[in-house]
């Protein structure tokens, strides 16, 4: 069984990432750590524990920072809802998380048990970014880590330049590009290219009639509606999911090493995500960025994790 550590700022997609792993035969998720991002942390915490029960599992959601680093916390109700899945009525209220701080869980976990643990980021990276802080050596104490973060060919979604979750914390998320730590990238260009399910995989999707079925594609009704208003096309892109297809199955993606800087501090280009693609830095690479994946592979996974 392969050890997972999941971050996420649960929302649409990051439910359908948490469904995948949590059902996925040979993965344990030792934990779930939340972090504030689409949606106010308490609402992404109940977001969590009510995909972990849906999936008949127990495992601990923990909670984290309820801000970012340095600039106020922004949310994302106009893409995912105000609960987070949607606003489709499901009941998101009254679960009780796990003892304990996600920054401690993320360093105890990892740190415990060197090389055996991959760590899974769906949401802005404030968490990891402290617990790197805490304790550099996990850094060199997590397996892989896979973000789903950036864009390595722009625009961006929040701003021309900048992906959400690196946007919503780019301090935390220079610490952790900085730390070291071997890392995939998983960027918003991947995913509008390679998981954008439209109207007709939907239905493929929705033909299994499994509950969960249902459920990952019930709750992309306000994704759905924002992306026809962001780009006039009828569907829903998979940022989180692809990433959790990507850290299941590394080999469904062609990477490309580069060395990746976070841009912080103020201006346009905040939250950039700048792939040093020529090596013009000549510095060491710093992640696999993922360049290519076969939509029809990342659309098999996801059918086989909701049947
Ligand atoms: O930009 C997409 C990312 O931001 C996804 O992880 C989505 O859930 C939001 O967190
Ligand atoms: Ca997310």
């Amino acid at each position: 069984m392969r050890r997972f550590v999941i971050d996420t700022d649960t929302a649409s997609d990051d439910a359908v990432a948490l469904v995948m792993a949590l059902k996925a035969p040979d993965v344990e998720v030792d934990a779930i750590t939340v972090v504030a991002g689409n949606v106010p942390l308490e609402r992404c915490v109940q977001a969590a524990l009510y995909t972990v029960e849906l999936c008949g599992k127990t495992t601990p959601v923990y909670v984290g920072l309820d801000k970012p680093m340095i600039q106020p916390l922004i949310t994302a109700e106009a893409v995912h809802g105000n609960d987070g899945l949607g606003d489709i009525g499901l009941d998101l209220t009254g679960r009780t998380p796990a003892n304990g701080r996600a920054v401690d869980v993320l360093v105890e976990t990892i740190c415990s048990s060197p090389g055996e643990v991959t760590l899974v980021t769906l949401g802005p990276l404030t968490n990891v970014g402290a617990a790197l802080l805490r304790e550099p050596a996990l850094a060199k104490a997590v397996r892989h880590c896979y973000v789903m973060g950036g864009t390595g060919h722009l625009p961006g979604n929040v701003t021309p330049t900048a992906e959400f979750n690196i946007y919503v914390d780019p301090e935390a998320a220079r610490i952790v590009f900085e730390s070291g730590m071997p890392l995939t990238m998983i960027g918003w260009d991947a995913s509008m290219a390679f998981a954008f399910i439209n109207p007709k995989v939907e239905a493929e999707i929705r033909a299994i009639n499994t509950p969960l079925a249902n459920f990952v594609c019930d709750i992309q009704r306000h994704l759905s509606e924002f992306m026809v208003r962001l780009s006039g096309k009828a569907g829903f892109d998979l940022p989180d999911p692809l990433a959790m297809a990507v850290a299941l199955d590394p080999g469904i993606a062609e990477t490309e090493d580069y060395y990746v800087e976070v841009i912080t501090g103020e201006g346009p280009a905040r939250g950039q995500t700048v792939l040093d693609v020529w090596r013009r830095h000549g510095r060491q690479p710093n992640a696999s960025v993922v360049r290519n994946i076969d939509p029809k592979d990342f659309q098999s996974m996801l059918k086989d994790a909701v049947r």
